[in-house]
This record gives structure tokens, C-alpha cells and sequence, in this order.
């Protein structure tokens, strides 16, 4: 049987956090998988969730199994995060998935299963694995224009052009903030033309949020979320813990299906029950346990947004002093949209080959489209990489 078994392609960003991982050099800057290091390289633990951990610690009197959606209180703390009261609670059927990943692929599937017709519109570029997992499910999938490479902005036109193809039915992958890969991000404005498009023409929209508080702020991040959670008939929102908590490798996220009455809430709500358990069961519980204990305890929700604020500021600072280091550098404005983009991410918008020259000669991992996480850097390898970016001619 197993021979039958073809080699996959390796994920472009994880097989890229090996290689930085293979290579010796003790210089070497990883700006590959987005995960946030501090100003000493590491990737701390929040400091409310050891306090979470340690009280859980204590006070766990049990392991025994949640629901199926996992612990409802995670949901309520998670909604009320995200979505603030931009749609009644009663609207929304909500459930707990290993990570925003599995959010994104219980979305997928629920997608399928409720219109297999369904086309999903990505942004070019997204995140690679929205494409492949929408490929491994058969889903089939067109990318809409999103970022200009010569502004390093979002082409608006370009975007509204292309959504205006898509089918009623059709669905809208969205990036609620932070936009990953490019960290170029819609305003307002713009934000409303996409939710009168897509109510003009019936489509979906999935937004997934993975960087709320990394851009603007808590509240500012989720805006536009909350601007079309609360503005078009149903909606899916796919929400990762596993940045703003720090809690990558306990994989936890929420899956939200929002819709008009509480009769289809109460359907969504037992189908996203019944995917859990066709794909495995029980969603994890550590996580989410910590996330609602820091959600729901005023002391320990004060300290967790403080130490996320510090995160924010951190990676703006980075943004602002690696776009000043390249204006001295290179006597040019070219790299200004770097303190203009949000997020872990920016692209920089170069050639592979000029990637590839970054890694070889001065040891500098991006992903192979140039981007770069910018949490990745501190004040010691700003200056590195602005001179690399120069030497190697982006
Ligand atoms: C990233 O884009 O680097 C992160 O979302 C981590 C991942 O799983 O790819």
C-alpha cells in the first residue's frame, strides 16, 4: 500500500524554518515562519499565561472530555473579543479548533458541504496554506489582485475588479487584519466598498484573523471584522490564538458561522459539532482554557493587552527604524512603505533570486516571495539586513 504514496511538496515557510534551523552560521537572521521573538531571539510565554497555567495547575480538577465545540466559555470570551457586539450572540455558532489552521479548514469544509459549487476568492498572494488546503479538499479557488509590487500597497482597483467576477455563492477569503504575506492592508473606506460588493452580489465572506492586536491595537484590528460580521447575511470568521496569547503550539482558534435566524445558528452550530468530530473529535482544551481564564480575569486580561501593546510597539519600532536605515542606505524613499505596512509581515517585493543571494551570502531566510517577518529582527540586525538589501541590489 505504501508505495502507492507520492512525495508531497515540503510547506514553503516550514521547510524554510529547517533549513535556517540546518544552517550553521552563527550570524544567521531568521525572518521566515511567523512567529514573534523577542529583542534576545526568543518566543517567550506571555507572562498572564503562566500565571493562567500555574492557577490551572492548581485548581484543574479534571481532564475529562469538553463538548464537542470545545469549552462554550471560550467561545463567548473569543466572540466577545473579535466580534465585540457586532452581531447578536444568538446569531452566532461558533467552535473550538486546534489553531486558526484547523479554523480555516473546518471553514473549508463547511463551505463544501453546504455549496459544493462554491468558488473561494483568495488574495494574490495569501497565505500558501489556504491554497493548499482548499486544493487538498478539491475546493476550487481564484486568486483576486491584492498587492501592487511596484507601490508595495493594495491594488484596490485591481481587487474590486477581480471580486466583481465572482458568482452569488461564490465566497471571499478575507484577511481581517494584518495581511499575510504582504502586510499591506485595506482602510476603511475601502473596507465598506468591499462589503457593499459583496452584499450587491451575494457573496460570502470568510475573514481570517490571525494578527488581532499585532497591527493597529485590539479594538482597531478587529474593525473591519466587526464592519462586515455585522453588514452582510452570513459570514465566517476564522480566529487564531496562537499570536496575539503566544500559545503557537497549543493550537487554539475559533471557527464563528454567523447567520440571520436562530433556527440556522442552531444547525450551523450542530454541523460545525459534527465536523469536529468526523476530523477529531475533541478540539484541544489546554489553550483555550488559559485563553479564557486571561479573557475573563480583569487583572490578568490588564497585563496580557500590556504585554501584547509592548509586542505592537516593538515590531512599529522595528518597521520605522529598518525603513530610516534603508532611506540613509540606499538615499531613496523606496522602502518607506515598510513603516506603512502592518503586522508580523511585509513583502519586500524582490526577485527569489535576490532572496536566495540574501540567505547565501549573508545567512537572511525570507520566504521565497520576499516576505519578511519583521518580528524576526531586533536592533542589532536592522542595520545587518538594511546593508544586505542594499548590497544584493533589491
Ligand atoms: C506563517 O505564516 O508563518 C504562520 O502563519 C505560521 C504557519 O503556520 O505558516
Amino acid at each position: 500500500m505504501f508505495e502507492n504514496l507520492k512525495a508531497q511538496p515540503a510547506d514553503k515557510i516550514l521547510a524554510l524554518m529547517q533549513a535556517f534551523r540546518d544552517d550553521p552560521r552563527e550570524d544567521k537572521v531568521d525572518l521566515g515562519v511567523g512567529v514573534y521573538k523577542n529583542a534576545r531571539g526568543v518566543t517567550p510565554v506571555m507572562r498572564a499565561v503562566k500565571a493562567a497555567e500555574q492557577r490551572l495547575w492548581q485548581e484543574q480538577e479534571t481532564k475529562a472530555y469538553t463538548g464537542l465545540t470545545g469549552d462554550p466559555a471560550f467561545a463567548d470570551a473569543m466572540i466577545s473579543l473579535v466580534l465585540d457586539d457586532a452581531v447578536a450572540r444568538e446569531n452566532i455558532a461558533a467552535a473550538a479548533t486546534p489553531g486558526g489552521t484547523g479554523a480555516c479548514r473546518q471553514a473549508f469544509e463547511l463551505i463544501r458541504m453546504a455549496n459544493p459549487d462554491a468558488r473561494v476568492f483568495v488574495s494574490n498572494p495569501t497565505w500558501p496554506n489556504h491554497l493548499s488546503i482548499l486544493s487538498y479538499l478539491g475546493i476550487e479557488t481564484v486568486a483576486y489582485r491584492y498587492f501592487d509590487d511596484e507601490t508595495r500597497s493594495v491594488d484596490f482597483g485591481g481587487m474590486m475588479e477581480y471580486l466583481g467576477t465572482a458568482r452569488a455563492g461564490d465566497v471571499v477569503l478575507l484577511h481581517g487584519c494584518c495581511h499575510n504575506p504582504t502586510g499591506a492592508n485595506l482602510n476603511a473606506v475601502e473596507w465598506q466598498a468591499v462589503i457593499d460588493l459583496l452584499n450587491d452580489k451575494g457573496l460570502i465572506p470568510m475573514i481570517d484573523i490571525a494578527y488581532q492586536g499585532f497591527g493597529d491595537g485590539l479594538q482597531d484590528d478587529a474593525a473591519a471584522t466587526r464592519m462586515v460580521a455585522s453588514q452582510v447575511p452570513e459570514c465566517l470568521v476564522a480566529a487564531s490564538c496562537s499570536k496575539n496569547f503566544g500559545v503557537y503550539r497549543e493550537r487554539t482558534g475559533l471557527l464563528m458561522a454567523i447567520s440571520q435566524t436562530t433556527s440556522q445558528q442552531g444547525l450551523n452550530q450542530g454541523t460545525l459539532a459534527f465536523l469536529n468530530r468526523q476530523n477529531y473529535s475533541f478540539p484541544p482544551d489546554h489553550g483555550a482554557r488559559l485563553v479564557t481564564m486571561i479573557l475573563n480575569d480583569d487583572a490578568l486580561r490588564a497585563d496580557w493587552a500590556s504585554e501584547l501593546e509592548e509586542v505592537r510597539l516593538s515590531m512599529l519600532e522595528l518597521r520605522k527604524s529598518l525603513a530610516g536605515e534603508l532611506q540613509k542606505l540606499s538615499g531613496s524613499d523606496r522602502f518607506a512603505f515598510l513603516a506603512q505596512h502592518r503586522g508580523m509581515f511585509s513583502r519586500l517585493g524582490t526577485t527569489p533570486d535576490k532572496v536566495e543571494k540574501l540567505r547565501a551570502d549573508h545567512g537572511i531566510y525570507m520566504i521565497g516571495d520576499s516576505r519578511m517577518n519583521i518580528a524576526g529582527l531586533n536592533a542589532r540586525t536592522v542595520p545587518v539586513l538594511a546593508q544586505a538589501i542594499v548590497d544584493a541590489g533589491v
